[in-house]
């Protein structure tokens, strides 16, 4: 085996790794596909990531729709992007804006066509809107774990099925989904969140294979704790909200930097892409490498958090 490696492995292995190495940096600084006048849907942007993506695709010079339940803090975000429009190197537009709660997908199809009649067209849909859980899974009602569900995962994907006829008519487009770490590992007392971005990994994983053929990507962008009102707006077990901004989501990224990396990947067209640091990251290998640990680990955590609150 030595000789083997001596005599001629190695340099095939330094080799392959340099022309991996290689392909990454060309990779990276390929310029990526124009955003200039490019239709982009962006769900949840009245508030944290969504309102940051908004920014950075209406900078690159995008004609936005803007969505959420809430129309004035909607309208407050098209001011403030109007108002910083100037410098910008890109032409901009105002963002349009349409209104439906995607917890009521029976409102979906119509908001769908609200949508479509914007432009007549979308180029890029983000399905950024969602919300989190708090909650021992002992205590938690079943109707929260619908709940979170509806928002997390049947309302993205309502909204995606009704607008991919229109993109596969013209064999163009791209769908875009934030997940989370949580869609690739489960942490607990997090259930229906973890649940929810797992069913939404695999439904868009199954998406970009059946679509493919299209020429319509599928991003499936997996970040972690994000500077932003997620945990403020979480629901608990009983349904109310937990309203307290978690000390891991206080120390998360900012919410700019991760607006940046999704417009990145949407350039790329990148399949799947985690935004995390270390820890995390090797969590998720972990999960499928060494499982028995990863259950301890996660066992760990549960009896720490156990602690936390009897005390
Ligand atoms: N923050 C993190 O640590 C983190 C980490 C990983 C992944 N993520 C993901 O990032 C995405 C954005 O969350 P965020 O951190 O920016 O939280 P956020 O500040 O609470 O924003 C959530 C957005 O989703 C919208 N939304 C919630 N429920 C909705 C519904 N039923 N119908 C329509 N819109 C709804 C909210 O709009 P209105 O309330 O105005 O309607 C709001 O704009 C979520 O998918 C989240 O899971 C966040």
């Amino acid at each position: 085996m030595e000789r083997v490696m001596g005599g001629g492995m190695l340099p095939l292995v330094l080799a392959s790794v340099g022309v991996l190495v290689l392909y990454r940096i060309l990779v990276r600084r390929r310029p990526g596909a124009a955003l200039q006048d490019a239709v982009v849907v962006i769900t949840g942007a009245s508030s944290g990531l969504g309102k940051e993506c908004a920014r950075v695709f209406h900078a690159a010079g995008a004609r936005l729709v803007l969505c959420g339940r809430d129309a004035a803090r909607l309208q407050q975000v098209v001011q403030e992007l109007k108002a910083n429009s100037t410098g910008t190197q890109h032409q901009t537009y105002t963002p349009s804006t349409v209104i439906f709660d995607l917890a009521d997908t029976s409102t979906v199809h119509r908001a769908a066509e609200e949508i479509l009649k914007c432009y007549g067209q979308v180029d890029v849909l983000i399905n950024n809107a969602g919300i989190s859980y708090r909650g021992n899974i002992l205590d938690t009602h079943l109707s929260v774990q619908r709940d979170v569900m509806e928002t997390n995962y049947f309302g993205p994907i309502a909204l995606t099925q009704a607008l991919l006829p229109s993109m596969v008519r013209r064999r163009s487009g791209h769908i875009v989904v934030i997940s989370s770490v949580q869609g690739k590992i489960a942490i607990p007392y997090r259930s229906a969140y973890a649940a929810s971005k797992h069913a939404t990994q695999a439904y868009f994983d199954c998406l970009r294979a059946e679509i493919e053929h299209y020429g319509i990507p599928v991003t499936v962008i997996s970040p972690g704790y994000i500077r932003t009102n997620l945990s403020l707006n979480a629901v608990t077990g009983d349904g109310s909200k937990h309203g307290v901004v978690d000390k891991t989501t206080a120390m998360g990224s900012d919410p700019r930097d991760v607006a940046q990396a999704v417009l990145k990947a949407v350039r790329h067209r990148s399949k799947d892409v985690v935004l995390a640091g270390p820890l995390p990251s090797l969590a998720i290998y972990l999960r499928t490498l060494w499982p028995a640990l990863f259950f301890k680990l996660m066992a760990s955590r549960a009896r720490k958090e156990r602690k936390l609150k009897d005390e």
